[in-house]
Parts: structure tokens; sequence; C-alpha cells
């Protein structure tokens, strides 16, 4: 066993630092302060790396969490082996053995655990934490989120959320998913929001809690920071203080600063988070599809007075269902079209398998939607004209626009920085219904450009093919989508060469 004696960055008392060679690798331990009295609460801090970090990589944070805190703390950051993926058989062992060694090194058998983890860890950490919930009293999630289909509202343990705003890995988009749920559910039971803080950290990124030490590929998929990144360290790592004293020992000054605090960050989280969450029921919500019930309005081509002569209702069909076609009929005197689509999301991940969950995108990657042409819809509404023939290019267009507008200025600035071209190609026209739907709407990056190709399919406007006569379907881009490229993925490090 190694043992080293090292300054905090405030000067004030001297850590003990221990390397202990494990299972894994080289673990590092760190002793409570010299100055903490026996008998205070105990606790014990367990860091578990983000995938090809190491523990040295995590010191820093270990060592302001101990100036910081004032409970008795023992914390241990783990060293997987580099060439072993973390896991539910492994992690359990891992934890078991640092743990016998901090109680080696002094700690209490009544001390409580917290677990730590970053970016990919945090998958296998948060789902062992679910099945074992009596051992553990808070889990802090360090960059990542909890793996998906857990709802945090109702996680049988405290969960804190750390994330940088600009994590190129964990998405802020992501975390708005986060902060909607927890949102809702606070409405019925607001203690979610001290029990579940989520801190969003501005202009930080995935490196914040190991300085510029991400490993590549990592380091080109984040985002450059735009802040002191061991300014705003000191700050989460006050937050995760807060945190771990509240949930050890709760005094009553911490109980009501945590609450200050946390309904603070939260209100910070929804009001980063809200542009990104308006968009979200615009390509889904409630079955229905307000984005293709506004294409289906300007496909219409109906402007002005004349645009309130129809009335469309969209909606969105599983899978499961046969794709139907738009209908068109007037009844009570109201001309009407319903339409139906179906709405594609990226393939979902193994949860079982891959700890690349969280970096997934969130988005929807299309909406096929099945409307129907001009021409039909004006030979029912007689005497009315068609101001403006659209096609799927202009509505895609209209989604990066809507998207472009809805984010937040300091997002819109970020993008429009980054100097680069969102371009939209003539639509490619399909023969055959079946074609359309197996072509995906092509999204490609050309030079220093991304292209963006809605794929069409019409027919012709004759009565004889009711009820396919004078269709238009179109591949359109979801505007989340587009609030992806604009929050994150254009702004990365590694995105589209210049
Ligand atoms: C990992 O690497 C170590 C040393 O390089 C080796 O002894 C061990 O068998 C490897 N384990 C796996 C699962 O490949
Ligand atoms: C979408 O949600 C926002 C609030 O998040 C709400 O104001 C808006 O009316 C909703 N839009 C639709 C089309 O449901
Ligand atoms: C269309 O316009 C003509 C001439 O202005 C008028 O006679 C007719 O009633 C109108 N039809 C409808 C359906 O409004
Ligand atoms: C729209 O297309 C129709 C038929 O293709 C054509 O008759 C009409 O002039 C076009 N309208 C405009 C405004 O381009």
């Amino acid at each position: 066993m190694l043992s080293v004696n090292m300054k905090t960055f405030f000067g004030i008392v001297a850590i003990f630092i221990a390397t202990v060679t494990l299972t894994g690798g080289d673990h590092v331990l760190m002793s409570p302060f010299v100055g903490e009295e026996e008998g205070q609460k105990e606790v014990a801090f367990i860091i578990v790396p983000e995938k090809g970090l190491t523990a040295d990589d995590y010191q820093m944070l270990g060592i302001i969490l101990q100036d910081v805190c004032p409970l008795r703390l023992w914390i241990a950051i783990l060293d997987p082996p580099k060439n072993v993926t973390l896991t539910l058989d492994n992690l359990p062992v891992l934890l078991y053995e640092v743990v016998d060694k901090l109680n080696d090194n002094g700690m209490g058998p009544r001390a409580d655990l917290f677990l730590a983890a970053h970016g990919q860890a945090g998958h296998v950490v948060s789902v062992y934490t679910e099945a074992v919930p009596g051992t553990v009293r808070g889990l802090v999630l360090l960059g990542t989120s909890l793996h998906t289909g857990t709802s945090l509202a109702s996680f049988p343990v405290g969960v804190m959320t750390v994330v940088g705003e600009l994590d190129g890995l964990t998405r802020v988009t992501r975390i708005a998913s986060t902060v909607q749920a927890l949102e809702e559910a606070a409405t019925s039971d607001p203690d979610l929001i001290v029990r579940h803080p989520i801190v969003l950290v501005d202009g930080s990124n995935h490196g914040i809690f190991v300085g510029d030490g991400l490993p590549s590929p990592l380091y080109e998929f984040d985002i450059d920071p735009e802040v002191d990144q061991f300014e705003v360290l000191q700050e989460a790592v006050d937050m995760i203080s807060l945190f771990i004293t509240n949930m050890a020992q709760a005094p009553e000054d911490a109980q009501i600063r945590a609450k200050e605090m946390f309904t603070m960050s939260f209100e910070h989280a929804k009001s980063v988070t809200e542009p990104i969450r308006s968009l979200r029921n615009l390509t889904q919500g409630a079955m229905k599809s307000y984005w293709v019930k506004m294409a289906q309005k300007w496909l219409s081509g109906l402007e002005g007075k004349e645009s309130s002569l129809l009335e469309v209702d969209s909606f969105v069909t599983t899978s499961e269902i046969l794709p139907l076609p738009p209908t068109l009929g007037v009844e009570d005197g109201i001309n009407y079209v319903i339409t139906f689509s179906d709405v594609t999301y990226p393939g979902r991940v193994d949860t079982a398998q891959s700890d690349n969950i969280v970096t997934a995108q969130t988005a929807p990657l299309e909406i096929a939607a099945r409307m129907i042409g001009p021409e039909r819809i004006h030979k029912i509404l007689i005497n009315t004209t068609i101001a403006r023939n659209y096609t799927c290019r202009d509505l895609n267009y209209a989604s990066f626009q809507t998207a472009y507008h809805t984010a937040s200025k300091k997002a819109q600035t970020r993008f429009d920085q980054v100097n680069r071209y969102v371009r939209f190609l003539p639509d490619i026209v399909m023969d055959s219904e079946i074609e359309w739907e197996h072509t995906p709407l092509k999204v490609e990056v050309v030079g220093h450009e991304l292209h963006v190709t809605g794929i069409s399919y019409k027919t012709i406007n004759d009565e004889n093919l009711s009820p396919y006569a004078g269709l238009y379907f179109c591949k359109l881009l979801p505007p989340e989508r587009a609030m992806e490229w604009i929050y994150v993925d254009y702004i990365r490090r590694n995105a589209i060469p210049p």
C-alpha cells in the first residue's frame, strides 16, 4: 500500500491519500481530515470513473469534497481494470473490496454509503443502486443520467444529477427529459426536488469532473467549455456536499440550505431546458402531431383568411397499425383533413449490453407524414387559391427554422459561431408508397455542410384512385432533431470538419 500526503488546494489541512491495489487497478482511498471528531456521522463516498479514466483523474474532485464536506467523510475512487467492462457481476466485488479497505483504515461499520458515477459508468451503477437500495444512501450522477426506463420520481434512493450544460456526451436534450419528468412528479410531491436535485452547470462540459483529462474519443465528442472548469467544479462539489450532508444526517441548517439551493438549481435547469422541452410536444403529444398538422396546413397552399377554411387533425399511429391514407371530407360545413403519421425514434440500444446509452440521440429521427396535396383540397374548397406550392424541403427548412428560433439566444450564438451550414436539398421523389416508407429522411455530412433531403411520394389527383388520389407524403425532419444539432452535435469538438 502506497501512502501519499497531500496538501489541499486551499492549504488548510493535509489529507491522507492512499492507493490500494485490488482486483481492479490502483484504487484511491482518502481518509477524513485528522481534525474530524470521533462519533461524528461517517460517510463513504465511492466514485466510479468514466470509461477509460483512472482513479487518479478524480483526485481533485475528492480533495475538494473532503475540504467542504462537514461530515466524517471517507472517499474511495475505483480503478476498474482497463480491459474489463464494468458489470453487475464485477461492480459489487470492487465495491465490497474498497469498503473493506476503508473499514481497515478505520471507517466504522455504520458509515452511510454514497455512490457516484461519471458518464458511461452511470448506467451500471444506477442499475446496481436500484437493485440494492437498502445499502446505498444516495447516488450522485456526474455527467450522466438514470438508465432509460427508470423514473427519477420513483427511484428508491435519492439521486443527484450534476451535468455540464455543454456536456457533449450526456446531451442537454436528455437532461431536459429528466427535468420534465421531475417537474411533473413534483407537482404532487414538491420534496422530490430536494430528494433528487438536478444541477445543470452553465458553460461546462463532460470533462468538468476531471479537468482536461478526457481520453479520446470522449474528448472529441465533448463541447469546449466556456468557463473556468476548476471554479465551476468547486461550486458543483459544494452542491454534492450539501446533498450528502442532507441525505446522511439532515441537520436543520443543511435541510434549509438544501431546500433553498436545490429549488434554485431546479429552476435554473428548467429555464435552460425550456426551449428544448417546448419543442417536444410538437412532434408527438397525446397521440397527435402538431407539427404534421402545421405541415398539412402549409401544404394546402391556403393563406390568410382562407387557411381557416380547413381543419386538420393529425394522428400518430403505432407501427402495429397498418398505415392509413389521409382522408378529406366535409361535415357540418367544415372541411377537414385527417392524417396518420409514424414517428421513428433512434434504435433502442440494448440496455443490458451497452454502456453507451447515455450518449445516444434522444430526438426522433423522422416523421413519416401522410398528407393530402393542394390539388385535391382545392377541388373541395372551390374559389380558393393555391398561394404557394410547398415541397417536403420547404417543410423541413421550416422545421429547422422553428428549432433555431425556439433555441435560447446563447444556443443560437454558439451555433452561429461554428459557422457551418445546413443545406436543404430538393426532394427525392419515390415511385411507390412502400419505397417511400423504406427510405429514411436523408441526412448526410458533405464537406463542411450538413445536407438534409426530404423523401416524397405523390399520387395524381384522379378520382378513380380514391382514396389514394392527390396524396402527398413527406419524410419530415422533427424540429427536436434539428434542436439536438443546434444544442449538441453541431458544436461538438468533432462536429463536421470546417
Ligand atoms: C486483462 O488484462 C490483464 C493484463 O493485461 C490480463 O491478465 C487479463 O486476463 C485481461 N482480462 C481480460 C478479461 O481480458
Ligand atoms: C407544448 O408544451 C408547452 C409547455 O411545455 C405548452 O405551452 C404548449 O401549449 C404545448 N403545445 C402543444 C401543441 O401541445
Ligand atoms: C364561387 O364563386 C362564384 C363566383 O363568384 C360564386 O357564384 C359561387 O357561389 C362561389 N362558390 C362557393 C362554393 O363559394
Ligand atoms: C401550384 O401547382 C399547380 C399545379 O401543379 C399550378 O397549377 C399552380 O400554378 C401552382 N401555384 C403556384 C402559386 O405556384
